[in-house]
Formats: structure tokens, sequence, C-alpha cells
């Protein structure tokens, strides 16, 4: 019975994925790319420091990873070897479980950094309410003011994904790998069921996270690689930031200069 309810928890968990990416690609196909409206001012301003870029990009290379490997494992359970028997699925199985359970540690700790890190740009402000109350410009031309991290993304990226979830996938994840510290089977179960709900659901959310951070919006990718973005950038997605940045005295420079640091932050 339990095992028929995990089970279910697992198909109704990956169709809820594949209807959430659907949504994702229809939303982005109507809406197509947000341009940065008067054009790039072809002058930067440092957004983002080289540890929080090699932070973030660690976590994210390893998320990869462990969802393809995670993903790979869940599918092949229940579409593959109920179908085609284990024959010639163990050595692919057995990779990925040393790949999943080799990465899990390392990238739980890397969660944790990030946790830590980005704290105090997630905490929420007067304006975020208007941001949602403004549905969070997915209408074109509307942009509601946002300092330096969004409203969206401050409840979605930061504290549903990297805390909540985060949290979930990373405590269950270590109580499964390591399960000779007295763990009853009650709580190994249970360990199962939220590691699965929470990576699906974290994985939906990451999706839409990496495709506003890559295709969806103009300007954005660079703020994760190079570190500055464009000032019509941060006026358009992040007005409060830009003032802040303007009366700290930081002073914009031209996009030739892109190498120079983003450290002075
Ligand atoms: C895999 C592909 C990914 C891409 C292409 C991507 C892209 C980006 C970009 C471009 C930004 C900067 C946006 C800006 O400055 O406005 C960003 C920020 C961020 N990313 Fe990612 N990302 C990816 C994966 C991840 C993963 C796996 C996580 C967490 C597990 C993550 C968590 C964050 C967070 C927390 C921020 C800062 C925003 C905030 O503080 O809420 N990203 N990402």
């Amino acid at each position: 019975m339990e095992q028929i309810s995990d089970n279910a928890i697992a198909s109704y968990g990956v169709g809820a994925l594949g209807l959430g990416i659907l949504m994702l690609v229809l939303i982005y196909a109507i809406r197509g790319r947000v341009r940065i409206e008067p054009g790039r001012a072809n002058k930067t301003v440092p957004r983002w420091t080289s540890f929080e870029r090699v932070v973030h990009w660690y976590v994210a290379i390893l998320f990869v990873f462990l969802a393809l490997t995670g993903l790979g494992l869940l599918l092949t359970r229940m579409a593959v070897i109920p179908v085609v028997g284990r024959q010639g699925f163990t050595a692919w199985t057995d990779l990925a479980v040393s790949i999943h359970n080799l990465l899990g540690p390392a990238f739980a700790a890397g969660v944790l950094v990030m946790i830590v890190m980005w704290m105090r740009n997630n905490i929420p402000a007067r304006y975020d309410w208007d941001y949602f109350k403004q549905g969070g410009g997915i209408a074109a031309g509307k942009y509601p003011s946002a300092g330096k991290v969004q409203a969206g993304d401050k409840l979605f990226v930061y504290w549903l994904g990297l805390v909540i979830a985060g949290t979930v996938v990373c405590t269950s994840g270590l109580i499964l790998e390591f399960p000779d510290y007295g763990q009853s089977t009650e709580t190994m179960r249970l360990s199962g069921t939220l590691h699965l709900i929470g990576a699906l659901a974290w994985t939906l959310i990451i999706l839409g996270h990496a495709l506003l951070g890559s295709l969806g919006v103009e300007g954005a990718f660079e703020a994760m690689t190079c570190g500055r973005v464009d000032v019509n950038f941060a006026k358009q997605h992040h007005d409060v930031w830009a003032e802040e940045l303007m009366q700290m005295g930081v002073t914009p420079q031209s996009s030739q200069n892109f190498e120079e640091s983003s450290d002075d932050l």
C-alpha cells in the first residue's frame, strides 16, 4: 500500500513537472524576450562579486548533475525497468547513484553558503508587495519597483527554492545517504517522499529561473558571468537599487571596461 502511494506521488510529481515545463514554454512563447526598452546605455554598473558568481555557478552546475541523475533514476525505475526488466540498467543506475551520492553533500554545503551570502538581499521590502499586485511585470512595458533582487526572485528562487526546498531536499538527502545513525524505517520513508516532492518542485523553480536568467530577460545573464549590468537594465528592472548605487557614488563605466572588477560593491 505504502509502495503504491509512493509510486503515485512519483507519477503525479513527474506529471506536474511536465505540465510546469509546458507552461514555462508557453509563457515564454507568448511574452517573448523582455528587452531593455530604451536600448543599452553601453555603460555598466557592478552587480555580483566574483565570490558570489563562483558560489552561484558551483551550486548551479551541481544542481544540473543532481537533477539529471535524480530524474534519470526516477524515470528509469518508474517507466523503463517495469517494462523491460533490470538487465542492462544496473550499470546506469549504479553510476547515477554514485554520482548523485558523491555530489549531494558538496551541493548541500554550497546551498548553505548561498543562503547565508544572499540573505540580506532577500529580506522583504515595502515595495515588494506592489510588485506582486502589478503582476510582477509580466505585461510588456510594466516594470514594478524593485531593489537589488526583484520580489518574484526573493519569493520563488530564494525563500521557496533555496531556503525551503533546499533545506528539505538536502536534509532528507543526507538522511537517506547516511542511514547508519539510528533512523527508523518511517523516517527513511518520509525522507524519501519529501526528497522526491522537494526536488521536483525545486527543479521547476530553477527551470523558470534559468529560462528568465538566460533567454527570457535581455541583459540578465551577463550579471552572473561578467558581474556587471547595463545601467538601463538596472534602471528598468531594479530601479530602487540603481538609485541606491547612484547615491553611493558608483559611477557607471563604459562597456569597453567591462572586464574591470565588480568586487568594489
Ligand atoms: C542552471 C542554470 C542557471 C542559470 C542560467 C542562472 C542564472 C542566473 C542569473 C543570470 C542570475 C542573476 C540575475 C540578475 O542579476 O538579475 C542569477 C541569480 C541567482 N541565482 Fe541563478 N541560475 C541558474 C541556476 C541556479 C540555481 C541551481 C540556483 C539555486 C539552487 C540559483 C540561484 C540563484 C539566486 C539565489 C540568485 C540571486 C537572486 C536572489 O538573491 O534571489 N541559480 N541566476
